[in-house]
C-alpha cells in the first residue's frame, strides 16, 4: 500500500469526522452524480457515506497506487497470485469468453471449462428430461445438496435467489455436521425420487463427508446397495478421491484446485442448482458476471462499481477504524446474502500478514453481519441508530418484483430509503423536545425523554438498487462483491485467496473426536479437559 497515499486518506478522514454528510450535499451539489452509478442493472449509490469530495478523491487515489491494475492482469491471465498455495486465481476463466485471455491462460484452462460445462450440461438435461431416472425408473424430485462454506453459501444463495415457486426439481441443502440438519432434509422424501450431491473442493471435510455417508445409508435402507449408487453424484476438485465412497466416475464432476472454494458457485460446486433451474438460468447467471467483469476491467476507478463499495470500506474500516459493517438485504430472496458475504470477504481478508509473511500496517477486514430488511429493523436498528459506535451498513433492495403486489413492494421500498435517510439525518435534540411538548410532557418529563430520543444520525450507508432479480443482476451482483474483496485486498498487501486461519480448528477438533474414545486424554487446558470429559 502506498504509505503517502494512506497518510493522506488518514488525514483527510479527521477533516471529514467534522462534518454531517447531510452537509456535504448541501457544499457540493455534483456529490450525487459523482458518487453514484448505474451498471448491468444495479444502482450503486455511495454518496451518504461519510467521506468529503476530498475523503473520497483520497479513496480512490489509494486504490489508484495500490497496484492492482497489475494484479488485474495476473489474476486475469492465470499468474500464480496465491502464492502461499501456488495457485492462479481463474474463477472469472468459468464465465470469461474473451480469446485473448484464453490464450494468456492457455489451452489446458479453456478446455477443463469446456469440458466441465458440456459433462454439466448434458447430465442436467438428461435429468430434467427423465432420461436419467432413479434406480426405480422415478424421476428424480429432490436433491440434497451436501456441501459447506464455499460449497455451499453460493449455490444456496442462488437457488433461494432464483427458484421459481413450484420448482420442477427440489433443492434441499445440508452443510452441518449437525445431525438434525441432514434428518430435517431427508423429512418426508421419498430415496426413489431422491438425488444426493456431495460437493467438496477438497473431498476431505469432515461434515460434508459425514454427511454424505449417513445419506448414502438413508438410500442404502430405502433401495438397497446397488440401486442407492444410481441416486450418489459428487463435484470435486479431487475427484480421485470419490471412488472411495461409492459414486461412480461418470457421476463425478469436476473443477480445478485454481477456483477457490468461496470463489466456486460459478464452476461445478452450482450443479445441484443448474439441475434444478436449467443450464439456461446457469449460463444467463455467468452472462450477467461477464458483464459485471468487463465493467470491473474497464471502467475508470472513480466511476468501477467495485472499487466503489471497496473504497468505502477501506475509507471506513482503515481511515475511520470502524470495525464492522452490516449488509442489509431488503429481498427476502437474498437473505442469505450476509452470510454468503462473511465467508466471501472474512475468509479472503481477515488477516493479518503480507504474503511474504510481514505483519501488516493496517487492520484488514471488519466484521460483516446482517440479516434481511425488514426484519433487521426489528432486531437490531436499535443499536445502529442510538450507539456511539458508528456500523456502516449497505441496504439492497430489488426495484421490481413480479411476487410482490405493487402495495407491498412500496412499503418494502420505503423502508429500505427511509432507513438510509434515517441514519445519516438522525433526530435533533430540538426535534426531540418539539415531540415531547406536542404530546403534552411538562418540562421536567421532556428534559428526561427527549435526549432518550435523539439520534445522533451522520452513520454511513451505501445502497444498491437492483432493478430486478434475474440470472443476469444476481450473477452481476456476486462478481461485484468478488472484485470488492479483490481490490480491498491487494490495497491492503494480502493474499485474499488462502485460508490458514480456518485450519487451527480442524486439527484441533480431530484431536478433541480422539480423545471422545482414548483410554487417556490429550494435554488440554482444564477447561477444555472437563469439557471433554463431560461428553465421554
Ligand atoms: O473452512 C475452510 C474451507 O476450506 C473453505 O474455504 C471451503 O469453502 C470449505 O472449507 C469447504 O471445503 P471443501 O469444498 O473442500 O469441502
Amino acid at each position: 500500500m502506498s504509505t503517502t497515499a494512506l497518510e493522506a486518506l488518514k488525514t483527510q478522514a479527521f477533516v471529514d469526522a467534522n462534518a454531517r454528510i447531510v452537509d456535504q450535499f448541501r457544499n457540493d451539489p455534483d456529490r450525487l452524480s459523482r458518487m453514484s452509478l448505474d451498471v448491468c442493472g444495479l444502482y450503486v449509490d455511495v454518496s451518504k457515506q461519510s467521506w468529503s469530495k476530498s475523503g473520497f478523491d483520497r479513496a480512490i487515489e489509494l486504490f489508484e497506487q495500490s497496484g492492482l491494475v497489475e494484479a488485474r492482469e495476473k489474476m486475469w491471465t492465470g499468474k500464480e497470485i496465491n502464492v502461499s498455495e501456488g495457485r492462479a486465481v481463474l474463477h472469472v476463466a468459468l464465465r470469461d469468453s474473451d480469446a485473448e485471455n484464453a490464450r494468456l491462460r492457455g489451452p489446458e484452462i479453456t478446455h477443463d471449462v469446456r469440458s466441465a460445462r458440456d459433462a454439466m450440461r448434458d447430465y442436467a438435461g438428461a435429468i430434467r428430461s427423465g432420461t436419467i431416472t432413479g434406480a426405480t425408473g422415478k424421476p428424480f424430485k429432490t436433491i440434497i445438496h451436501i456441501g459447506i462454506g464455499g460449497s455451499d453459501l453460493g449455490p444456496r444463495l442462488v437457488f433461494q435467489g432464483l427458484a421459481p415457486l413450484n420448482p420442477q426439481i427440489d433443492v434441499r441443502f445440508v452443510a452441518n455436521v449437525d445431525g438434525s440438519e441432514l434428518a430435517l432434509a431427508l423429512a418426508g422424501l421419498d430415496p426413489a425420487e431422491t438425488l444426493v450431491i456431495a460437493v467438496s473442493k477438497t473431498f476431505t471435510t469432515q461434515e460434508t463427508l459425514a454427511n454424505f455417508l449417513a445419506a448414502r445409508d438413508w438410500l442404502i435402507k430405502g433401495l438397497g446397495e446397488d440401486a442407492a449408487k444410481k441416486h450418489l453424484a459428487a463435484v470435486s476438485a479431487a475427484p480421485d478421491k470419490t471412488g472411495a465412497y461409492g459414486i461412480a466416475p461418470d457421476r463425478v464432476f469436476g473443477f480445478k484446485d485454481w477456483v477457490g472454494g468461496r470463489y466456486s458457485l460459478w464452476s461445478a460446486v452450482s450443479l445441484s442448482v443448474i439441475i434444478a433451474l436449467g443450464f439456461d438460468v446457469y449460463e444467463r447467471l455467468l452472462d450477467g458476471a461477464r458483464q459485471m467483469d468487463q465493467h470491473f476491467l474497464t471502467a475508470p476507478f472513480a466511476r468501477n462499481a467495485p472499487i466503489l463499495l471497496a473504497a468505502a470500506q477501506v475509507y471506513n474500516r482503515i481511515a475511520h477504524d470502524r470495525p464492522s459493517r452490516a449488509v442489509i438485504p431488503y429481498v427476502h430472496r437474498l437473505r442469505r446474502l450476509a452470510a454468503f458475504l462473511q465467508q466471501l470477504e472474512m475468509e479472503s481478508n481477515g488477516k493479518r500478514t503480507s504474503p511474504t509473511g510481514e505483519l501488516l500496517a493496517t487492520k484488514t477486514c471488519p466484521v460483516v453481519f446482517g440479516d434481511e430488511g425488514t426484519n433487521a429493523q426489528h432486531a437490531f436498528f436499535q443499536m445502529l441508530h442510538q450507539s456511539e459506535d458508528v456500523v456502516p451498513l449497505e441496504l439492497i433492495a430489488v426495484q421490481k418484483n413480479a411476487e410482490a403486489s405493487d402495495d407491498m413492494q412500496k412499503k418494502l421500498l420505503s423502508n429500505v430509503i427511509a432507513q438510509g435517510e434515517a441514519f445519516m439525518v438522525g433526530k435533533s435534540l430540538e426535534t426531540s423536545i418539539a415531540e415531547c411538548k406536542a404530546l403534552g410532557f411538562d418540562d421536567a418529563r421532556t428534559a428526561q425523554i427527549a435526549p432518550q430520543k435523539v439520534c445522533p444520525g451522520n452513520k454511513p450507508s451505501t445502497t444498491v438498487l437492483i432493478s430486478e432479480l434475474t440470472p443476469e443482476t444476481l450473477g452481476a451482483l456476486l462478481a461485484l462483491y468478488e472484485h470488492k474483496t479483490f481490490a480491498e485486498g491487494i490495497v491492503m498487501g494480502l493474499n485474499s485467496f488462502d485460508q490458514w486461519g480456518v485450519e487451527l480448528g480442524k486439527t484441533l477438533a480431530s484431536g478433541v473426536l480422539r480423545d471422545f474414545t482414548a483410554a487417556t486424554v490429550g494435554d488440554h487446558d482444564p477447561s477444555t479437559t472437563a469439557l471433554i470429559d463431560r461428553v465421554k
